[in-house]
């Protein structure tokens, strides 16, 4: 046998100039969502036309390739994925990846209004753990962050998820002034029903219409704060992501902080993101994007994809150089969270 095909039956796997080996792949599905949170999105934004998105079967052939060239984290993410018309189709045919063992986790990261619909059909298709985003427990906070979302559908879909029996991680985004004096009643309600908690710092991506230097909370200082009544003991859990944790004494519960922007965690990360038009950023934090619908329609076979994954997987950025000041007027990336996933 030729080496060329030797090499096309044994994909190599996917390591970037810097030594890093990418098998984490995030999935945003659609760029849609039924909530607008005010650091990810404007009121008024505009979505991607529905014929330029993937079909769920290209989106499946897609994650089919990454997995076969090694990938075995998947995340599905928006926007909101669970707002994606079909999207359990998809997670069903993904779900064989989990069952061949090609695929170590299958999971979404949801703003859980839709968990109550959805929850058990998740754990039926091998999902174990899901993120759930929630940045606050007062109903009005609630509203005022996500403009359109309703706290009790969102707490209805954690009872959902819980009863079905997936594991739920709560992300919060530490906002100044609106939910940082919630982070010990946070910390108490997630410990209380056995979640971990994370506080992610807000990152400078998309115009969403207002000050995000009002916005930022630097997550030191909500460290600080959350030490004052509660024992933080540094303990070296990782899920494959760039959460640091601790364990709350008071609690047992875990407690992460996803720091982009006062600790660059870019030297181990393990991860490129996939849009729903089939765009690969092989950084969250870089505008450089790489195009793989185009050698996806160009043949059935997936030679010209496996090409130009590599050439994509190459050109991985060493990090990202986020900055939230005052001078800096425009943020640090053009698109929103909601199109490279979260
Ligand atoms: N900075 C930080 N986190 C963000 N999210 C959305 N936009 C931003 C931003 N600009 C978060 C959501 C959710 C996850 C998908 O990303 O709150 O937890
Ligand atoms: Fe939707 Fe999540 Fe963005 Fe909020 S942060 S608008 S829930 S995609």
């Amino acid at each position: 046998m030729d080496f060329e095909r030797a090499a096309s039956l044994q994909p190599s796997p996917l390591v970037d100039p810097f030594g890093r080996t990418v098998d984490y792949l995030r999935v945003s599905v659609t760029d849609r969502c039924d909530f607008r949170c005010v650091y990810c999105m404007s009121e008024n934004m505009t979505f991607l036309p529905k014929q330029d998105l993937l079909t769920l079967e290209e989106l499946d052939r897609l994650c089919g390739a990454f997995i076969a060239r090694g990938v075995r984290k998947l995340r599905l993410t928006g926007g909101e994925p669970l707002v994606r018309r079909g999207i359990m189709t998809l997670i069903e045919s993904l779900s064989r990846h989990l069952r061949s063992g090609a695929l170590e986790e299958l999971t979404i990261t949801t703003n859980g209004s839709q968990l109550p619909k959805y929850a058990r059909e998740l754990a039926d298709y091998g999902l174990k753990r899901i993120n759930v985003s929630l940045d606050t427990l007062d109903a009005d906070k609630f509203r005022a962050i996500t403009r359109w979302g309703e706290l009790d559908k969102v707490l209805a879909g954690i009872d959902a998820a819980q009863s079905a029996g997936l594991k739920v991680k709560i992300n919060a985004v530490a906002l100044k002034g609106v939910n940082e004096d919630e982070f010990g009643s946070l910390i108490a309600w997630a410990h209380g029903r056995g979640m971990d908690l994370t506080l992610i710092e807000v990152m400078p991506l998309g115009e969403i219409g207002e000050g995000r230097i009002d916005q930022y909370l630097p997550l030191s200082m909500a460290r600080a704060r959350i030490a004052e009544r509660h024992t933080l003991e540094d303990i070296d859990y990782r899920t494959g992501g760039p959460a640091r944790y601790v364990r709350v004494k008071e609690t047992g519960g875990r407690l992460g902080f996803i720091t982009p922007m006062t600790h660059n965690f870019c030297e181990s990360c393990n991860r490129v993101r996939l849009t729903c038009t089939g765009t690969l950023y092989m950084c969250l934090g870089q505008e450089d994007a790489a195009d793989l619908r185009t050698p996806l329609r160009a043949s059935e076979g997936n030679d010209l994809l496996n090409a130009a994954i590599d050439e994509a997987i190459s050109r991985k950025p060493k990090g990202h150089d986020f900055v939230i000041d005052r001078r800096t007027k425009r943020p640090a990336v053009s698109r929103h969270m909601s199109v490279t996933g979260g």
